[in-house]
């Protein structure tokens, strides 16, 4: 090593050892002062989380089809310095090797999801892939073989590109048949080891993303959200999102119908869950506040917990919203028995119902990273006032801060509305920016550390004020392609070294060893 870098090292580490955090690692009481899993009840699930597209590459091999986001990706432009999830993070190889990480990380759970595509390559209307099949029981049996609860989600973004040709996908009732005949095969293949289904990630958000700014396959989306060559921003996210719903809806039916009792797991439904705070102390902007949880969580979740949209919506969007039959709101009504949440961020809301938000032009903190959200419910959301100020340390993802608070916040507010059902907290996480030139440097971690410490503290508060919160999954277990960001954006406890894949535990994987094997006699190393 040369001298020079040495002194670097010992000055950075030297930086490093002054933090708290780090000398929580030397000293035998710290986790004493800090958040600690006994805070947590008994049977827990503490995992990491990733998703199919993002980590698994072996994008056609084995019979695998091309789904939506291998076309995306190829197409010039969609995503960061021309990244696409072909090789990834090359998982298809290395299983194995990822689920002894997660052995010595010392997780009793793990969150992913299935590839549609590998399984269905055609979708219904073809074979099942054995290859794929075979693929996943592998995950699974290996998983459990080291005491790791698979939490699997069954679509998370990619389904086959076939499906896009054929139907346009979400925005057609067909898409809801495809679905069940992909939840079907999952069940019957691996529903006597698989415990916990989530069936669908997020419609909430990706609908926004691919149908409202028209930034994710299939980019759709309509003027002023964004140019395209077709969509409709004000009326596809909602089609997408009623489709998601039934699709579900019908799925857990069979489970519930056909499975569930042989199989005995949990199903469930996985919302994007930000926390939203008035921009300032006008009544307009509190109202616009609750709004916004209203339409963006409650349009989801709603309906699957009370059989129908939130009124307020209705108000708003008036038949621009598709209606449940009386048939329809039975079979949706009370169809999870877990909610999921993702959580990340809390973000300020102004109203626009009453004032002028044309925020479109640039420059104005206001408007750097909302808009005048239509299916939000008129309003704009931020990450600064209109003084410029954050509502909390930006991330080095764009538009997330960190906001402890909103956990419990976010929590409570879905413990009151859903009278206390189950929640796993199925992802949270820190996104940073930190491409560093020659190398990355592990030690360098500490704000993630920090943002799951707090996190977790103001989670641990929400079940002492009586939530039933049965989970907690790291997004995510090593850095991954952050869809449109590509590889620029990491959220990994393992980073993963861009020519040879190797994957390297951050500071923060040490951190998390530490807290998980809190009331373990023995360290283990990792
Ligand atoms: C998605 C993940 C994504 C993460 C960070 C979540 O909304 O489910 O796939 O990587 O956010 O952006």
């Amino acid at each position: 090593m040369k001298f020079s870098y040495f002194i670097f090292h010992l000055l950075i580490l030297q930086d490093v050892y002054s933090n708290s955090i780090i000398n929580c690692q030397l000293r035998e009481n710290c986790l004493e002062e800090e958040v600690k899993k006994s805070e947590f009840p008994d049977g827990f699930l503490f995992g990491t989380s990733t998703s199919a597209y993002q980590i698994e590459g072996g994008y056609i091999e084995d019979g695998k089809s091309l789904s939506n986001w291998d076309v995306y990706s190829h197409t010039n432009g969609s995503i960061k310095n021309g990244g696409n999830g072909d090789i990834a993070d090359d998982h298809y190889h290395r299983y194995l090797e990822d689920i002894d990480i997660m052995e010595s990380l010392g997780v009793n759970a793990y969150r992913f999801s299935i590839s549609w595509s590998r399984v269905l390559p055609n979708g219904s209307s073809g074979p099942m892939n054995p290859i794929g099949i075979k693929f996943y029981n592998n995950i699974i049996d290996n998983l459990l073989h080291k005491g790791i609860t698979p939490f699997v989600t069954i679509h998370h973004n990619d389904y086959p590109q076939e499906l896009e040709e054929r139907y346009g996908a979400w925005l057609s009732p067909f898409m809801q048949e495809e679905f069940v005949y992909f939840a079907s095969t999952c069940f019957k293949n691996f529903g006597n080891r698989v415990k916990y289904w989530a069936t669908i990630n997020e419609p909430n958000l990706v609908s926004e993303l691919a149908y409202m700014k028209g930034i994710f396959p299939p980019v759709h989306c309509s003027p002023p959200f964004g140019k395209c060559s077709y969509g409709n921003s004000d009326i596809e996210p909602l089609l997408v999102v009623h489709n998601s719903i039934l699709a579900h809806a019908k799925a857990v039916k069979i489970y519930r119908d056909q499975f569930q009792v042989e199989q005995r797991g949990m199903i469930g439904m996985v919302a994007s869950a930000y926390m939203y705070k008035p921009m300032t102390d006008d009544e307009v902007d509190k109202k616009a506040a609750t709004r916004a949880l209203t339409f963006h969580v409650a349009w989801l979740l709603d309906p699957l917990v009370h059989g129908d949209y939130p009124i307020e919506m209705r108000h708003y969007h008036g038949r621009k919203l598709p209606r449940f039959s009386y048939k329809e709101k039975l079979l949706i009504k009370k169809s999870m028995d877990f909610i999921g949440i993702n959580h990340y961020s809390t973000l300020f809301v102004k109203d626009c119902l009453h004032s002028n938000c044309t925020c479109m032009h640039e420059n104005n903190p206001t408007c750097s990273h909302g808009e005048n959200r239509a299916i939000l419910g008129f309003l704009l959301t931020s990450g600064q006032n209109e003084d410029g100020e954050f509502i909390g340390d930006p991330m080095g993802m764009p538009g997330l801060y960190v906001v402890p608070q909103g956990m419990e916040d976010i929590i409570d507010y879905i413990r009151k509305r859903y009278n206390n059902m189950p929640i796993f907290v199925t992802e949270n996480g820190y996104g940073s920016n930190d491409n560093q030139e020659g190398g990355y440097d592990l030690d360098k971690d500490i704000n993630r550390i920090k943002f799951h410490k707090a996190y977790l503290t103001s989670l641990a508060r929400s079940i002492r004020n009586g939530a039933n919160v049965r989970g907690y999954f790291i997004w995510s277990l090593m850095d991954n392609l952050e869809w449109n960001f590509g590889y620029t954006i990491k959220f990994g406890l393992y980073y993963v070294h861009p020519l040879t894949l190797d994957r390297s535990p951050k500071l923060s994987a040490h951190w998390y060893h530490d807290f998980l094997i809190n009331n373990i006699q023995e360290k283990k190393s990792i």
